[in-house]
C-alpha cells in the first residue's frame, strides 16, 4: 500500500486510508467457514452497545421444563443457537408441542410429568452435553418406555458415565459403549429409587440430571457437590412449582417426588458467556469502551468478573434489577492495563465456559496468570486446555498446558497466523478477539461452530469494532 497518497474509504463518517480499515470477512469452504481477521497497522478499537443472546443454561431449561409441565409456558429471549435447537427436537420427538422457536416468544405446550412419549426414532443431540445429560433424567424415569439417544462426534466421545453411574444406583437401565459410558445410549425407563448422591465434581449437568430424576421418584433425592456450580435449575423447578431445599453449608439440593409442575413465563437473560467475549475483548483493545445490555448476572456464573476485576478490567455493572427469578445488570467495559492473577478453587465452576476467553485475557496482562483445578475443561466440547494452548502459541503467546489448568505469560506480541476452533464454539470466538490485538491476518479455520452458542457474534464482531 502507497502511504503517501492512501486510497481513502469512509468509516464512521470520516474518511480514512484503506490500510487502516479492519476487514473481517468470512470465507465459505466445502465443509466450514474461515473467519478472516485482518487488523490494520494502527490498530482497531470496539465500541457501542450491544445486546448477548439469551442465556444457553436457561433456554435447555425453559425448553425441557416447559415440555414436561402441565399447560402452557412461555419463553421470551430463547436462545436461537444450535445447542437450544437440539433440546427442542428431542422434546418435540417426545411429544410436547413447542412453535417455531424465536426470541420474542416461544410457546410451549407440556405434555405432564412422566408422560413424554417414546419415539420412533433416536435423539439427537447434537454438539449439547446439556441437553443429553439432562434428558437422560427424565428419560431413565419413564417406566416402560424405551429411547435412544445419540449426539455428534465431539458429545459421543464425552464422558457419560458421570450421569449414567448415579442414575443407576437409582435403578437406571441404561446401555452404551465403554460400559456404557459414551453415546450412542440405550435407556430403559424404570421406576427409580431416591438416593444421596455425593457428586465427585462440580457439575450442573450432573446435579440437574439427578434432580430431574428425582422429579419422578418417590420420596427425597439428594444431590451435594463439591462446590456450587450454576443454579437454573433449583431457580426453575422451584419456580415451576417442585418442593426443593437448598442447604448452602453443604452445597446440597433436595427434590421431592413426585411433583407437579406448572407451565410458567421465561424471561431468559442475556449469556454471561457470551458477553465474556466482549468484555475481554474492550479490557485489551486499546480506546475500547463497550456497555453490554441485559446479561445475567447470576451469582452462580459470575466468576468471570470477580476474575477480571483481580486482573484490574475496569467493569462496572450498571441498571442492576431481578428478572423472573435471575439478578441482570448491563456490564460496562473500557479497555485498560491488566495484571496477571491466580485462578482456582471455588470459583472455577462459576467460570468454567469462560477459561478460554480469560486465557486471551491473561496473554495481554502483565506477569504470568495460573489456573488450576479445571481438569474439566478437558472433557468439553474439545479439550479446551491443550486447544488454546497450542492455538494461542501458534499465534506467538507463552501458554503451557498444566494437567488441570493453563500457565500463561503475558506481553508476547501475537502474530497473525491460521489458527483452529477444532469445532468448539468458545474456542472460535476466543481466537477471534485474540486477533483483534494480533498483528496482520488471522484466518480462524472452522468458526462456523460460534453458531452453538452465539449464531450472530460474527455479525456484531464486525459491527463493534472499528479503527
Ligand atoms: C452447563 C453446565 C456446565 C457448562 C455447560 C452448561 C449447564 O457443564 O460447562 O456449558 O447448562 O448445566 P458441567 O456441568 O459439565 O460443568
Amino acid at each position: 500500500m502507497n502511504r503517501e497518497s492512501p486510497d481513502l474509504v469512509k468509516s464512521q463518517g470520516a474518511l480514512i486510508p484503506i490500510y487502516a480499515m479492519p476487514v473481517i470477512t468470512l470465507k465459505n469452504t466445502e465443509h466450514q467457514q474461515d473467519l478472516i481477521i485482518q487488523r490494520p497497522v494502527s490498530g482497531v478499537s470496539l465500541n457501542g452497545r450491544l445486546r448477548v443472546p439469551g442465556d444457553k443454561s436457561i433456554s435447555h431449561r425453559a425448553l425441557m421444563l416447559g415440555a414436561i409441565a402441565q399447560g402452557e409456558t412461555t419463553i421470551e429471549g430463547l436462545l436461537l443457537g444450535e445447542d437450544p435447537r437440539s433440546t427442542a427436537a428431542c422434546f418435540s420427538a417426545l411429544g410436547a408441542e413447542i412453535s417455531e422457536l424465536n426470541t420474542e416468544q416461544v410457546r410451549v405446550r407440556g405434555i405432564g410429568l412422566g408422560q413424554l412419549q417414546e419415539p420412533a426414532d433416536v435423539l439427537n443431540a447434537g454438539n449439547s452435553g446439556t441437553t443429553l445429560r439432562l434428558m437422560l433424567g427424565l428419560l431413565a424415569s419413564h417406566p416402560g418406555r424405551f429411547f435412544t439417544v445419540t449426539g455428534d462426534s465431539s458429545l459421543r466421545s464425552r464422558p457419560m458415565s458421570r450421569v449414567v453411574k448415579p442414575l443407576q444406583q437409582m435403578g437406571a437401565q441404561i446401555w452404551g459403549r465403554q460400559n456404557s459410558s459414551l453415546a450412542p445410549l440405550a435407556i430403559q425407563g424404570q421406576q427409580l429409587q431416591p438416593i444421596h448422591y455425593h457428586s465427585p465434581i462440580a457439575s450442573a449437568q450432573v446435579k440437574s440430571c439427578i434432580l430431574l430424576a428425582g422429579l419422578m421418584t418417590e420420596g427425597q433425592t439428594t444431590v451435594t457437590e463439591p462446590a456450587l456450580s450454576r443454579d437454573h435449575s433449583e431457580r426453575m423447578l422451584k419456580a415451576f412449582g417442585a418442593e426443593l431445599s437448598i442447604d448452602p453449608e453443604t452445597n446440597s439440593v433436595t427434590i421431592t417426588g413426585p411433583a407437579r409442575l406448572q407451565g410458567q413465563s421465561v424471561i431468559v437473560p442475556g449469556d454471561i458467556s457470551s458477553a465474556a467475549f466482549w468484555l475481554v475483548a474492550a479490557a485489551i483493545v486499546p480506546g475500547s469502551e463497550l456497555c453490554i445490555e441485559n446479561v445475567g448476572v447470576n451469582p452462580t456464573r459470575t466468576g468471570i468478573l470477580e476474575a477480571l476485576s483481580m486482573m484490574g478490567a475496569d467493569i462496572v455493572l450498571e441498571n442492576q434489577r431481578e428478572v423472573a427469578g435471575e439478578p441482570v445488570a448491563d456490564l460496562r467495559v473500557r479497555y485498560g492495563k491488566l495484571k496477571a492473577c491466580k485462578i482456582a478453587g471455588d470459583v472455577i465452576p462459576r467460570l468454567i465456559d469462560e477459561i478460554p476467553i480469560l486465557a486471551v485475557a491473561a496473554v495481554f496482562a502483565e506477569g504470568t496468570t495460573v489456573i488450576r483445578d479445571a481438569a474439566e475443561l478437558r472433557v468439553k466440547e474439545s479439550d479446551r486446555i491443550a486447544v488454546m494452548a497450542s492455538e494461542l502459541n501458534r499465534m506467538g503467546a507463552k501458554v503451557t498446558e498444566l494437567p488441570d489448568g493453563l500457565e500463561i505469560t503475558g506481553g508476547s506480541t501475537l502474530q497473525g497466523t491460521d489458527v483452529r476452533s477444532q469445532s468448539d464454539h468458545r474456542i472460535a470466538m476466543s481466537l477471534a478477539v485474540a486477533a483483534l490485538n494480533a498483528t496482520g491476518t488471522t484466518t480462524i479455520h472452522g468458526a462456523e461452530a460460534a453458531a452453538i452458542s452465539y449464531p450472530d457474534f460474527i455479525t456484531t464482531l464486525q459491527s463493534v469494532v472499528s479503527c
